[in-house]
């Protein structure tokens, strides 16, 4: 198969985490004959620094002639970056919403599971965790807060700040059912997320999920408000099957999910549009603390790369081999330094992507 991939590899530990994930792709692509093209593409810092702003319209156009993004992670330190002294929409976080936005990717896929061998990573008890969890987020990813109009006035004097949370029924619609999809090739249970005891936009939410779930017959439905849910996640995580919600409650969530994993380098994601095509990224940010020192996690990005082979090429068989190797790894005792345990063979991060490759060859 030919596999068009565009490379965003970003700012601090993004260039580090992605270069695994290729290793690792070409390690497939030559055992199982494909044939991949990179382009690299600049976003975020990396583009701010050659270009003065976070994404242009070429490195748009450049994803979009591709089959699928990879990407590392974008942003720096907020307090000591030189890119956070520009206006809002100048920084690199608004490179990867404007590319969200772009390419339409509404539906964000951040599954988390607890691997058996990760357990002492977990900060949660033992009678907690039981037999572990394996839950899907479902995050609405182009509207809510994060795409709603925001404005910083000063009203006699006295400065005043406004962001909008808005969502129509037709967004709604189509991420409940991604939601419910997902759900029936799993263990058949939605968890909608809202807020719905305070803002209409999620009482609207609720009734929508209401309406798409009558074409689930199958699918069981409940409906958890964000600070309950935020809760049972370190009560009971083995609730959960899919958690459905909107942009900003799904970006906190997500987060509180990758720890219980054991590290936020564990978790992979993946954004789509109602076409093949994907951006996959690890959960976590850019830890510009210790880029550049060859320690970070490049488990989820390669994680990512295997969503995206799933995802948007349909190669299931060599997904399904990418996530064997990560669980070979682990089992033999490789870990880098944030999953670290006694007894473990600490590695670096390019060691890592050498012998989870190794044990696709
Ligand atoms: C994420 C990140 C982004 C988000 C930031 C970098 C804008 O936290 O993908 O979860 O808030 O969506
Ligand atoms: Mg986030």
């Amino acid at each position: 198969m030919e596999c068009k991939i565009a490379v965003i590899s970003g700012d601090g530990i993004g260039p580090e985490i992605v270069r695994e994930a290729k290793k690792v792709m070409d390690a497939v692509a030559a055992k199982y004959g494909h044939h991949i093209t990179y382009t690299d593409v600049l976003m975020g810092g990396a583009s701010i620094d050659v270009h003065g702003v976070p994404l242009t319209d070429q490195a748009i156009a450049d994803c979009q002639a591709a089959d699928a993004v990879l990407m590392g992670s974008i942003g720096g330190n907020t307090s000591t970056s030189p890119w956070y002294r520009l206006p809002a929409d100048k920084r690199p976080e608004a490179g990867l919403l404007k590319l969200r936005k772009s390419l339409g990717l509404f539906a964000n896929l951040r599954p988390a599971s607890l691997y058996q061998e990760l357990k002492s990573a977990c900060p949660l008890r033992d009678e907690i965790i039981g037999d572990g969890f394996d839950l899907m987020i479902m995050r609405e990813l182009t509207g809510g807060l994060y795409f709603g109009e925001r404005k910083t006035v000063e009203e006699n004097g006295v400065q005043k700040a406004y962001d909008t949370l808005t969502y129509d029924e037709n967004e709604i619609r189509r991420i409940a059912k991604r939601g419910f999809e997902i759900a029936e090739k799993r263990r058949k249970k939605v968890t909608s997320v809202d807020k719905a005891n305070v803002l209409d936009s999620s009482r609207l939410w609720r009734k929508v999920v209401e309406e798409v779930a009558k074409d689930y017959p199958e699918v069981a439905l409940e409906h958890m408000l964000v600070d309950n849910c935020a809760m049972q996640l370190v009560k009971d995580p083995g609730q959960f099957d899919v958690i459905l919600t909107e942009n900003m409650f799904g970006d906190i969530l997500s987060d509180e999910a990758s720890m219980i994993t054991g590290s936020i380098g564990m978790l992979p994601s993946a954004s789509l549009n109602d076409t093949k095509f994907g951006l996959y990224e690890p959960s976590g940010g850019s830890a510009p603390d210790i880029a550049g020192q060859n320690i970070a996690n490049p488990i989820a990005t390669i994680l990512s790369a295997a969503m995206m082979l799933r995802f948007s090429f349909d190669l299931d068989q060599e997904a399904d081999a990418v996530e064997a190797a990560v669980q070979q790894v682990l089992t033999e005792g490789y870990r880098t330094r944030d999953i670290l345990s006694e007894d473990a063979k600490q590695v670096t991060t390019s060691q890592m992507g050498d012998l989870i490759a190794e044990r696709i060859k």
